[in-house]
């Protein structure tokens, strides 16, 4: 048994932050940023907007997609790194919210390869016949977890939620790939902000995202092609056989260079980075939803989804739409 994706959803913040706005606040300009990222706008979480609300709105949207009730629903994971609550899990509150009370919840935290991880666990548990559906999201509020001061993050980052239903299905196809590096982790850190010696300092360094951008940015154009080319293989499955590659929404050179290095075509690639910056998590469901809702995935077209981001992390999974 397989998990078919029957239904997607997204929600992003209602305030929008330009480039120029982080002219304001560090030393930048719309052009770097743009030039070496792609990004020209961001959404920013107001205080009432908190991930699970912002979850919680992504998987009401992608239940009625699916035309299910909340009842029905038998498993909610949630992937974020910035849940606001310790406890409850977030994917607790996703379930009082959207009344789905036969559902078990719980969060994930895989970084910016958290969706992906967290679709293999929901898929996981289909295919072992454990549960019959699931929602599976991602969604984070980062700009809570980023230093406004530090010009190598702040402008990278935004706010958002996206969520898929997945039902399922006895012929179908899910085939994935993954792989943690843990002592490479240091390079993408935020040291928790719960430990006792930051109550002298809550606001200490270490309590923000710091990143070494060149060697995430190395990490993601050698290891995508890899994950990619890995589960392609697994499948017994060609390039030419793929219709979209769905990464995640990190950096539009990082995209580019994985196109080139895949021999494919840029076309092949969607992008939404310029209106969302990098929403961890939530950027590949809610690319996902975008296209979906644009009618530009079409039934039994073949999707490639990869990931990767802190931990280091990354993977890549084939499904058929
Ligand atoms: O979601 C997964 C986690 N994150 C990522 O995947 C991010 C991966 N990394 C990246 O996307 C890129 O490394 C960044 C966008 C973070 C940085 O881009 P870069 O091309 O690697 O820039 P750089 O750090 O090599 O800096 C190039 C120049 C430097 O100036 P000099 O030394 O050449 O004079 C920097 O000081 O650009 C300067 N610079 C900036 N200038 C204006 C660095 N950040 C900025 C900035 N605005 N924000």
């Amino acid at each position: 048994m397989v998990g078919k994706i029957c239904g997607t959803g997204s929600c992003l913040p209602q305030m929008i932050w330009g480039n120029e706005k982080l002219e304001e606040m560090v030393d930048t300009s719309d052009q770097w940023i743009q030039e070496r990222t792609g990004i020209c706008r961001r959404h920013i979480a107001s205080e009432e907007e908190t991930t699970a609300y912002l979850a919680s709105k992504a998987a009401k949207k992608a239940l009625h997609d699916a035309g299910m009730s909340p009842e029905e629903i038998e498993l909610i994971l949630v992937a974020t790194i910035s849940p606001g609550n310790i406890m409850p899990g977030i994917a607790c509150e996703v379930q009082k919210n959207i009344g789905a009370e036969n559902a078990t919840c719980f969060n994930l935290n895989a970084a910016c390869t958290g969706f992906l991880f967290a679709l293999n666990t929901a898929q996981a548990y289909i295919a072992q016949g454990i549960y019959k559906n699931a929602i599976v999201i991602g969604a984070e509020t980062l700009s809570n977890l980023t230093d406004w001061k530090d010009r190598s993050t702040s402008i990278l980052f935004g706010d958002g939620a996206g969520a898929v239903v997945l039902k399922s299905v006895d012929e179908g196809t899910y085939i994935q790939v993954s792989r943690s590096i843990g002592n490479k982790g240091h390079v993408l850190t935020l040291t928790n902000r719960n430990q006792k010696k930051y109550e002298q300092n809550p606001l200490a360094e270490e309590t923000y995202m710091r990143m070494d951008g060149k060697a995430v940015f190395q990490f993601a154009v050698t290891k995508v092609p890899e994950m990619i080319s890995e589960v392609l293989e697994k499948a017994k499955m060609s390039k030419e056989e793929i219709t979209w590659y769905i990464l995640h929404q990190a950096n539009a050179r990082i995209i580019g260079s994985v196109a080139r290095r895949l021999g494919e075509n840029k076309e092949k690639f969607p992008m939404n980075i310029e209106n969302y910056g990098n929403t961890s998590s939530a950027s590949i469901p809610i690319l996902l939803d975008e296209l979906n809702k644009k009618g530009a995935l079409k039934q039994g077209e073949w999707l490639v989804l990869a990931g990767f981001g802190a931990g280091l992390s990354c993977g890549a999974s084939i499904l058929k739409w």
